[in-house]
């Protein structure tokens, strides 16, 4: 199994990919104001949460970090991200947007000034209807960030092809460009902890399962980066692991010839465990030899804070003090004729710039998991699992959680036919869309500011 970001095949098991990949489930109740998306399980998967809420808790920074291909029509899907942003940005955040103008120009064969035209009239005037606060959120050009492709190329030092080939599939015929647009990605996710860009903080990415393929690829090489590792130990208790790298031998009190420098490293032990104790922790045991630390009065729960904490240090050291990013994940809406939603096929989309005309058809074609006659259906009821009607209204039109049930409960009971449920979302649709439209014209201003 494996999950092509750039041709998903659309997702069969979401359960199973959660433990292939090891994503952790969110559970709805512990988040602070969860929006019908979460309530509803449509958001169901993270990485790393809780470093995000923790630092929240604290009132430390944190950002969210987004990005949108210059390429297709802009559709419910890309809507859906951008609620997730903004609702982070409710809770504190600051946000950041990509245009990916590089990775289309690499996989889609986009020239660059097409993707920046495309990106504003098709995508980034959409967002401005949206709800996003001007002040915290920022939209950029993959391709006018030199960072970003610098991080990447660094960042690029702890992969190798085998790796990125496991990842994406890539062979020998795939082009260069390509291969270098996940690093670049990379180096979108990490640039927001940068000093200059809000300094070390957690990132948070909301997206769409199939680009977890980035997220793991970004997390590894992150990870590999850092100068102290933190380790459970099977005691419950935590570990720190001097990492020796090429740009931290002596700094780690390795001699040139080899051999330790006992007093360099045990300069180093002694810095990280000031670290450790502005964290809260004392209780420290370290073997200046192997570089290690056993921190006996922490537990794992806690080890967001001693990395911040060490992290922190490294910077000061001269390293990158990255953290890795963390993700959430979204399922994906049943196209509208019943199969997967591509762009490329207009009938399974609904875009956010269809006229009312469009919407109307589209719902009313749309498949429905009612039965086959009235008699039939009065008596075995419809199968809202598969029905688009009901699954948009789920995934889009319907907020109120209890109004939604009542829609299910009657589609299923058979009292609701399915031409009325059809009618409902194409009544919701609209409403919907006609305010979205106006959100988008009242505030064509704020495109503009978002790219400032
Ligand atoms: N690859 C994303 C897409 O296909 C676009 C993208 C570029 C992105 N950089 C990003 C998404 C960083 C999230 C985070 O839509």
């Amino acid at each position: 199994m494996e999950i092509d970001p750039w041709a998903s095949k659309g997702i069969q098991n979401y359960g199973e990919i959660c433990k292939k990949f090891g994503l952790d489930a969110i559970e709805h109740t512990k988040l602070p104001n969860p929006t019908h998306l979460h309530r509803r399980g449509i958001i169901f998967a993270h990485r790393d949460l809780d470093n995000v809420l923790q630092a929240r808790k604290k009132g430390r920074s944190f950002g969210v970090l987004s990005g949108l291909m210059p390429s297709g029509q802009i559709h419910l899907g890309h809507k859906m991200v951008i609620d997730q942003a903004k609702w982070f940005q409710d809770l504190g955040g600051d946000v950041t947007i990509t245009v990916a103008d590089l990775e289309a120009h690499a996989t889609r064969g986009l020239s660059l000034e097409k993707c920046r035209e495309y990106a504003i009239e098709e995508y980034i005037s959409n967002y401005a209807g949206m709800g996003l606060d001007p002040d915290k959120t920022s939209i950029y050009f993959q391709s006018e960030r030199p960072i970003v492709q610098k991080l990447g190329f660094t960042l690029g030092k702890k992969t190798n092809l085998s790796e990125m080939e496991a990842i994406y599939g890539f062979s020998g015929e795939t082009n260069l460009a390509h291969i270098q647009s996940p690093l670049v990605q990379a180096g979108d996710i990490v640039h927001p902890q940068l000093d200059e860009y809000g300094g070390l903080r957690p990132i948070v990415v909301p997206v769409g399962i199939d680009q977890d393929p980035h997220i793991r690829l970004t997390r590894g090489m992150v990870s590999k980066t850092n100068w102290f590792n933190v380790n459970q130990n099977k005691s419950g208790s935590i570990t720190i692991g001097l990492s020796i790298q090429d740009n931290n031998q002596e700094m780690m009190g390795l001699k040139r010839g080899g051999g330790i420098d006992k007093n360099q490293r045990q300069k180093i032990i002694n810095k990280a465990i000031a670290a450790i104790g502005k964290a809260g922790f004392s209780q420290t045991n370290a073997n200046a030899k192997h570089g290690t630390i056993e921190i006996k009065d922490a537990t794992y729960e806690v080890h967001n804070e001693i990395k911040y904490h060490l992290l922190n240090l490294e910077r000061q050291m001269g390293g990158m003090g990255l953290m890795q990013p963390a993700s959430t994940y979204h399922q994906f809406a049943i196209g509208m004729t019943g199969g997967k939603m591509s762009s490329s096929q207009p009938e399974t989309t609904m875009f956010l710039n269809d006229s009312m005309k469009d919407i109307e058809k589209k719902i009313k074609s749309s498949f429905s998991g009612g039965q086959a006659t009235v008699e039939e259906h009065r008596s075995k009821g419809g199968n809202p699992d598969v029905d688009v009607a009901y699954q948009y209204l789920r995934y889009f039109f319907e907020e109120d959680d209890n109004e939604l049930e009542k829609i299910r409960e009657e589609y299923v009971s058979g009292d609701l036919l399915t031409g009325e449920i059809k009618s409902i979302c194409v009544e919701k649709a609209i409403t919907w869309m006609k305010n979205h439209h106006e959100l988008k014209d009242q505030n064509q201003h704020l495109v503009k500011e978002f790219l400032k």
